[in-house]
């Protein structure tokens, strides 16, 4: 399926995000008050009981999307096209107007050098609970497409929903996962994951709560107002408190070992070398559009 006119609903619904961004830009507006006029509360709505696990993996990596490949890409291969992957990702995001931004690894990652890292084959980006019902309802299994640099005829996206979404608990654990953008040349995927408010501990007062189905949980603090930034020479959002979410699920090792999976991390290039190939990755920095790290370096001294 081709975008077409609901292509144009997308951007009207973009532009009343955009009005709320000037408001909420407005030093008189609490930021809080002015974001819940547009987070539907949807707690209590969904089925009662989990469905069968949606999504498949490939049988032989579960990265990979079986109905599009029949084994994974080359070591040599999969920087490039995961490179790819998050860009047009963010790109199709921005352009529907639905806000997402990175977690897990891809935001340790992101830390170091704004780069995917060369020994990930994943990439772990979220939505808030609203976005993913805007997507279920204008954007389930439409096709993207893509020019690529360099590449033939360039690359289609596949953007699906998990229809078990609906289901808001972690009991569901057959479908954490509740959408994926896929490239239908390689079966590679991204997992996105949907944040939603947390109906448990907001019974008991906690009123920022926040959960994934994957077991994650957050504070609405941790995450937003979200932070601008670059990822792979392309604009990012990134959580608010990125160094207190990674110092809690990598532990702050994570953010000073420079030594890491065969790799070492050259403070001079801010590129991880491979080590024991004993040269310097391949994936070459784009001079344009750089972004500056936020953290201060006394992180990286400690
Ligand atoms: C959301 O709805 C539920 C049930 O309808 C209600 O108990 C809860 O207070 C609501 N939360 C907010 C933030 O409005
Ligand atoms: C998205 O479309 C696929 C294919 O038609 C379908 O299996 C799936 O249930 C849909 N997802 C939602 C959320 O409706």
């Amino acid at each position: 399926m081709w975008i077409s006119t609901s292509r144009l609903l997308a951007y009207l619904y973009g532009l009343v995000f955009a009005v709320g961004g000037l408001a909420a830009s407005d030093a008189d507006t609490d930021f809080t008050s002015v974001r819940s006029q547009f987070v539907k509360n949807y707690s209590g709505t969904g089925p009662s009981e989990p469905g069968e696990k949606y999504f498949q993996e490939s049988s032989f990596h579960y990265h990979y999307d079986g109905r599009f490949a029949n084994e994974p890409l080359s070591d040599k291969e999969t920087p490039p096209h995961l490179s790819q992957l998050i860009r047009t990702y963010l790109s199709t995001m921005a352009d529907l107007g639905a806000e997402t931004w990175i977690m897990h690894g891809t935001l340790l990652a992101w830390w170091w050098n704004q780069k995917i890292f060369p020994w990930d084959n994943d990439i772990d980006v979220q939505i808030s609970e609203p976005t993913i019902h805007f997507l279920d309802e204008y954007y389930n299994m439409t096709e993207h497409h893509f020019d690529i640099p360099g590449l033939n005829g360039g690359r289609t996206y596949l953007l699906e929903i998990n229809p078990n979404y609906v289901f808001r608990s972690m009991d569901d654990k057959m479908n954490v996962i509740d959408a994926r953008w896929i490239d239908t040349s390689s079966g590679l995927f991204i997992d996105i994951t949907a944040v939603r408010p947390d109906d448990e501990r907001r019974k008991d007062g906690d009123t920022g709560a926040l959960m994934c189905k994957d077991g994650h949980t957050f504070d609405e603090n941790d995450i937003f107002p979200l932070r601008n930034s670059h990822f792979e020479d392309f604009p990012v959002k990134v959580p608010f408190e990125y160094v207190k979410l990674l110092e809690e699920e990598y532990g702050s090792q994570s953010l000073t070992a420079t030594e890491f999976d065969d790799h070492h991390f050259n403070e001079e290039t801010l590129v991880w070398d491979s080590a024991s190939k004993r040269k310097r990755s391949s994936r070459r920095r784009s001079a344009v559009d750089l972004p500056v790290r936020t953290t201060p370096l006394k992180y990286k001294l400690e």
